[in-house]
């Protein structure tokens, strides 16, 4: 393995923080956040299928709208700005910034779907920024993941082979994607989900950041 690709919202970061910010508007915070996330994914399966590409600030915050409206709740621009705004300040999950300097001898990179505003902003908030030789966005292809382009932007940076590549999400659909592409893939299924029914498996599966590194012998 010589680079290391990364996923961002629930790899790397904990989308649940988005709880805390509803917690303020909504008396169930986490159905919102669950219908805001789902919403946000599927409108960029959507869009990449209509091929009406949208960045994800973008998407995200029409995802926002339908779950304000869905909930049927009076939310006001400054509340609505300051929730937008929690993609922002994200918490790494607690062993992130140790797995990232244990693997300071690969490539590492960032390969997600957030627009290049939101992930170097977040990457920058958290400190986690200097760890990444590279830090991908989806953006530039104009498309989502689960499709190959965005994948092959890990291979065209890095200039390493994609089988030498080892992709890492908690997402089910992206570990999916990756693995479809020809990625060597790390599953890190924090919260004990279900593989999805797509026919590709992922080649390591792990709770953590650190478990995935000591199930690689690292
Ligand atoms: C990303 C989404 C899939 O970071 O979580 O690309």
């Amino acid at each position: 393995m010589k680079g290391f690709v990364f996923d961002a919202y629930g790899t790397l970061f904990d989308i649940n923080s988005v709880i805390e910010a509803c917690k303020y508007i909504i008396q169930d915070p986490e159905g919102f956040s669950k219908l805001w996330r789902a919403k946000q994914l599927e409108y960029t399966f959507l869009r990449s299928l209509m091929e009406r590409y949208k960045d994800f600030w973008e998407v995200t915050e029409d995802a926002l709208t339908f779950a304000i409206n869905s909930f049927s709740i009076s939310v006001s621009q400054v509340e609505r700005k300051k929730l937008m705004e929690t993609y922002l300040y994200l918490k790494p999950f607690a062993e992130v910034a140790d797995a990232l300097r244990h693997l300071k001898n690969y490539e590492l990179a960032v390969l997600s779907n957030g627009s290049p505003m939101m992930l170097n902003t977040l990457l920058e908030n958290s400190g986690l920024k200097h760890y990444f030789r590279y830090i991908l966005s989806a953006d530039e292809v104009r498309t989502y993941k689960p499709s190959p382009k965005v994948y092959a932007l890990g291979p065209k940076y890095l200039g390493i082979p994609k089988e030498e590549i080892f992709f890492v999400s908690s997402n089910s659909f992206d570990v999916v994607g990756a693995k479809a592409f020809g990625f060597k893939v790390g599953w890190i299924n924090r919260s004990g989900t279900q593989l999805d029914e797509l026919g590709m498996k992922p080649d390591i599966i792990a709770i953590t950041l650190e478990e995935m590194s000591g199930a690689l012998g690292l």
